[in-house]
């Protein structure tokens, strides 16, 4: 297929770029490079061996998105491109409805007028609120966002059911868990802007002298150490659900949602403890008060997935602790450390 990835300089549309290369699809991305770099291209070329085509664009230019339906015969869109940044999002309501929204109303209008019918799109747990019980399984409702970003992300999912409905589209919804690691080969990876708000490259950041030291949100959760617990998936085994997603659209299954995670659950003492381990790092922390929002535990029932797609997670957390540093390692550590959170 020849597959329109929207954000794919980004670090899991890179990733998902580089797995439907190795699986003999073909590549068109675009991106306004708001939070990646045009090098991407390059590296992914580079892991690969693969050529693709990269457009400079930004969804919310409906004329450019025409030109690149104009130019590109698309099979399948898969669509990563949008702002995450859960602070940010709170802080700039707007910056984010009008992007995340409006930009994927001119994504759908342009597959309308070119005749495009299936979509692969990035969800993410987030649109569960505060689930009553875990694991999450796809029967959950969704629930009360706690952040205008999974605001975003759940009317996304609510117009992408309605078009499929009235349109007969194929739509795959992948509701992702925590992403984390990079690809072995180091060249690509997750390169947060200014102080990380995710755990993963913050403890890179540390590890790298970057940062002074981690501060761990809280630990009087009811958990067995009274840290957070998360369902961490490697990129690259969340950027192959992408590939076998795909045959789900195949299918023409119409509207297909699933969890993707690895369905265990590690505490963030854990996580420090394996990056310790198998990087032979120490990771200096301390204890800061609980972060707004924060639930004690999330994790995936992801058997659907499994089940359905044939997807199956190949890494394991000493993988993504070990990838992670390994990205972080080639990346050096940028000029100007900012301050401390
Ligand atoms: P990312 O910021 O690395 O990638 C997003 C890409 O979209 C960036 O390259 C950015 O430049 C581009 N972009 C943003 N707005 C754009 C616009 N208006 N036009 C064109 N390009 C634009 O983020 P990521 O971590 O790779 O996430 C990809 C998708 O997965 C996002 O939609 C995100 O909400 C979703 N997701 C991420 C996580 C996570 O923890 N990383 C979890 C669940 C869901
Ligand atoms: C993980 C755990 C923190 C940083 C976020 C978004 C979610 C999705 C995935 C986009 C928690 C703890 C963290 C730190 C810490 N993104 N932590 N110190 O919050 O589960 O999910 O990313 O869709 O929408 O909310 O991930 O990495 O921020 O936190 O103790 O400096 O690590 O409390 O328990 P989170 P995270």
């Amino acid at each position: 297929m020849r597959i329109l990835v929207t954000g794919g300089t980004g670090y899991i549309g890179s990733h998902t770029a580089v797995e439907l290369l190795n699986a003999g699809h073909e590549v068109v991305i675009f991106d306004n490079l708001s939070n990646s770099d045009i090098e991407v291209v390059d590296k992914i070329k580079k892991i690969t061996g693969k050529s693709l085509v990269f457009y400079y664009a930004d969804m919310l230019d409906k004329p450019a998105l025409d030109k690149i339906f104009d130019q590109e015969p698309i099979d399948c869109v898969i669509h990563f491109a949008g702002l995450k940044a859960v602070g940010e999002s709170v802080k700039n309501p707007y910056l984010y409805y009008h992007n995340n929204i409006v930009g994927t109303l001119n994504l759908i209008e342009a597959m309308q007028t070119h005749g495009v019918t299936n979509m692969i799109f990035s969800s993410s747990a987030t649109v569960y609120g505060t689930p009553k019980s875990v694991p999450i399984d796809e029967t959950f409702e969704k629930g009360q966002c706690v952040n205008p970003y999974g605001w975003t992300k759940s009317m996304i999912e609510q117009i992408l059911t309605d078009i499929q409905r009235a349109n007969a589209w194929n739509v795959v919804l992948l509701r992702y868990f925590n992403p984390i690691g990079a690809h072995p080969s180091g060249l690509i990876g997750e390169k947060p802007n200014g102080v990380p708000n995710n755990l993963m490259p913050y403890i890179t950041q540390v590890a790298i002298g970057e940062r002074k030291e981690l501060g761990v949100f809280g630990n009087d959760y009811d958990t067995p150490d009274g840290t957070g617990i998360r369902d961490y998936i490697h990129v690259v085994d969340l950027a192959n659900a992408h590939v076998c997603a795909l045959k789900k659209i195949g299918d023409r299954s119409g509207l297909s949602v699933y969890n993707i995670g690895t369905g265990k659950g590690y505490s963030v003492l854990e996580v420090i403890r394996n990056f310790e381990k198998v990087n032979g790092i120490p990771i200096p922390y301390s204890i800061r008060p609980r972060r707004e929002g924060d639930l004690a535990s999330y994790y995936a029932n992801a058997d659907k997935a499994k089940r359905e797609l044939g997807w199956q997670p190949k890494y394991g957390i000493e993988d993504m602790v070990r990838d992670s540093w390994n990205f972080q390692q080639m990346q050096g550590r940028s000029v100007s450390s900012e301050q401390d959170s």
